[in-house]
C-alpha cells in the first residue's frame, strides 16, 4: 500500500433489506473515502443508514451493490472478508460486554478469538490496556458493578486489544448518563490523537468538531452532504442538514 491508498473506500454502495412485507433501501449510492489516521463522523437522523454503513465497513453486513475497500483491498470473497475484518474493531452504544466475565477477562478474550496468542499474553495485554483507560482498580469487577462510562471504557479497551487499524464507534455515548459522557469522549479523543483511523456515529457535535476532520450527513440512506467538519457544521448547504442541525440544538447544547 502506498500512502495515497485510502484506509477506507466505499464506492457506489447500496444495501437493501428484504422482509416479507417491506423492502428497505438502507444505503443508496454511498461514496466515501478516508485517509489513514483520519477521523470522520457520520451524522444524521435515526434510520438514515449510519449503523448499516459501519456494519458494512467491518463486514458484518454484506452489500447489495458496489464495493468496499480497506487499505486498497476489496471485500470480494469470504477469505478477504475474514482478513479485512481483522483490521477493524467496533464499539457499540450498549457496550455489549459479556456479563459473566470480569473487565479483565472481557478485554483478554477478544484477541484470543482472533489470533494465536497465549492466555497469559492476552491477560497481560488486557491489563496494560485497562490501565491505559484508567481502570486498573476495576479489572476484576463484572460489568454490572461498573458505571456506564466505565463499561464503555472497558469496551474501548477490548476493541483496542485486537490492535485494529480502524476503530468504528456507533453512538458510543448515547446510552450514558450525561455526566458520564465526557470520560468516554476524552478517551476517544486521546485515541484519535494517537493516529487511529476512526469512523464515529455521533450526535455530539461538540465532539465532532473537536476530533473529526470530516463529517458525512446521512439522510434516507444517502450521504446528502460531506465535507470538512467545521465548514459542514457552520455552513450547511442543504435545507435537510440545516433542519437536522437546528433540531439538535434544542436537545443537545453541545
Ligand atoms: N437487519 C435489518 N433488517 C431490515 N431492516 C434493517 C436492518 N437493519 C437496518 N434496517 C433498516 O435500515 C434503515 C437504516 O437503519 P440504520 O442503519 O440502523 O440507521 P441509523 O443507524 O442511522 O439509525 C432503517 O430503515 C432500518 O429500519
Ligand atoms: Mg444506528
Amino acid at each position: 500500500m502506498n500512502h495515497h491508498t485510502p484506509a477506507i473506500e466505499l464506492i457506489d454502495v447500496h444495501k437493501i433489506f428484504h422482509s416479507k412485507t417491506t423492502t428497505t433501501h438502507a444505503l443508496a449510492d454511498v461514496h466515501l473515502q478516508m485517509k489513514e489516521g483520519e477521523v470522520a463522523c457520520l451524522i444524521g437522523p435515526s434510520g438514515s443508514g449510519k449503523s448499516t454503513c459501519l456494519r458494512t465497513i467491518n463486514g458484518l453486513e454484506t452489500i447489495t451493490r458496489g464495493a468496499i475497500k480497506l487499505f486498497g483491498t476489496p471485500y470480494s470473497s469470504a477469505s478477504t472478508a475474514h482478513a479485512l475484518r481483522r483490521d477493524t474493531a467496533m464499539i457499540f452504544q450498549r457496550f455489549e460486554l459479556f456479563p459473566h466475565l470480569t473487565a479483565l477477562e472481557n478485554v483478554a478474550l477478544a484477541p484470543r478469538l482472533r489470533e494465536p496468542i497465549s492466555k497469559a499474553d492476552a491477560l497481560e495485554r488486557a491489563s496494560e490496556l485497562l490501565s491505559s483507560v484508567g481502570l486498573s482498580a476495576h479489572r476484576d469487577k463484572f460489568p454490572r458493578m461498573l458505571s456506564g462510562g466505565q463499561q464503555q471504557r472497558v469496551a474501548i479497551a477490548r476493541a483496542l486489544a485486537v490492535r485494529p487499524r480502524i476503530l468504528l464507534c456507533d453512538e458510543p455515548t448515547s446510552a450514558l448518563d450525561p455526566e458520564l459522557v465526557d470520560e468516554v469522549l476524552e478517551l476517544l479523543k486521546a485515541i484519535a490523537k494517537g493516529g487511529m483511523t476512526m469512523v464515529v456515529v455521533t450526535h455530539e457535535m461538540r465532539f465532532a468538531r473537536q476530533v473529526s476532520q470530516t463529517c458525512h450527513f446521512f439522510d434516507g440512506g444517502r450521504v446528502v452532504e460531506s465535507g470538512a467538519t467545521q465548514t459542514l457544521l457552520d455552513r450547511p448547504q442543504t435545507p435537510r442538514l440545516q433542519a437536522f442541525l437546528s433540531s439538535l440544538q434544542g436537545t443537545h447544547r453541545r
